[in-house]
């Protein structure tokens, strides 16, 4: 589904010492259809960097992305408004997933306009069917965002990208600001989702817990490399990469 050959994003100096950031070092992935992958590593590794170069919301310095065989490298953002349809992403902050000055149903309503996916009585009941679809009752479309709890708001999240019949889903810690039982009920959503609408994920996370639970594949990313990458089983508990080790370890210890 998706294919990353040498991907590399250098972030020019726009920091006070003026040096330049090698975010993604030369990164080869691939993503296959139906496998939920798991993406871990300390804080600053450059996971979210890769999740927003996979869907092209960043410029890249090197490299090829292909989504189902097609070379996107190129894409323009123009070039792109197809594809967002096919390819979505999740952010970690409820709070800032949502226009806050726009009300829950414009914010449904958005992508449909844009995609010119159908008239305006179809949306509200495609709008509709989402909403129950992710638990949602229909009093809350006249809301704000800041009316909504960060469950809610995550749900609408998911609602708005799945409008769109997307095949990939990036999630960039989108349970993380979310207390432990709202996390497992989101899960639990993620986990019907791709059953049901056969979605593929890219689920960065620093859970592990979380991770070995939810994906079938996990990918370690340290310093802009990808240094990893297996069955979660095979790489939690036989890790040939002393990084991963040492991660997994660590991650044992807090958890205790
Ligand atoms: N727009 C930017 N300009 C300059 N540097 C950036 C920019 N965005 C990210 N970086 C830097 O690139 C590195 C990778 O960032 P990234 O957000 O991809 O890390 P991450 O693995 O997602 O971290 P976290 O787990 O904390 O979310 C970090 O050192 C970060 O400071
Ligand atoms: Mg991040």
């Amino acid at each position: 589904m998706i294919k990353v050959n040498n991907l590399t994003k250098i972030y020019k100096k726009n920091n006070l010492k003026g040096t330049n950031f090698l975010a993604l070092d030369d990164v080869s992935i691939h993503i296959k259809q139906g496998v939920t992958l798991g993406l871990i590593g300390e804080s600053g590794c450059g996971k979210s960097t890769l999740g927003r170069a996979i869907l092209k919301l960043i410029s890249l310095d090197k490299g090829m992305i292909y989504f189902n065989n097609i070379d996107i490298t190129k894409y323009s953002q123009k070039d792109m408004i197809a594809l967002r349809k096919d390819m979505q992403i999740i952010f970690q902050h409820p709070d800032t997933s949502l226009n806050p000055s726009k009300t829950i149903l414009f914010s449904l309503f958005e992508p449909i306009l844009i995609h010119k996916l159908m008239n305006k009585n179809d949306a509200l009941l495609e709008i509709k069917k989402y909403l129950t679809y992710v638990g949602l009752k229909e009093e809350l479309l006249s809301r704000y965002p800041h009316q909504l709890s960060g469950g809610q708001i995550q749900r609408i999240a998911l609602a708005r990208a799945l409008i769109l019949k997307p095949k990939f889903i990036v999630l960039d810690e989108a349970t993380s600001m979310l207390d432990v039982s709202v996390q497992a009920q989101i899960i639990e959503l993620l986990n019907k989702i791709k059953k049901e609408l056969s979605v593929t994920y890219l689920f960065i996370s620093h859970d592990l817990d979380l991770v070995n639970n939810f994906c079938d594949e996990v990918a370690v990313m340290h310093k802009g490399n990808i240094i990893e990458k297996g069955k979660v089983s095979k790489i939690y508990n036989n890790a040939t990469n002393d990084y991963t080790k040492k991660l997994i370890e660590a991650f044992k210890i807090l958890a205790k």
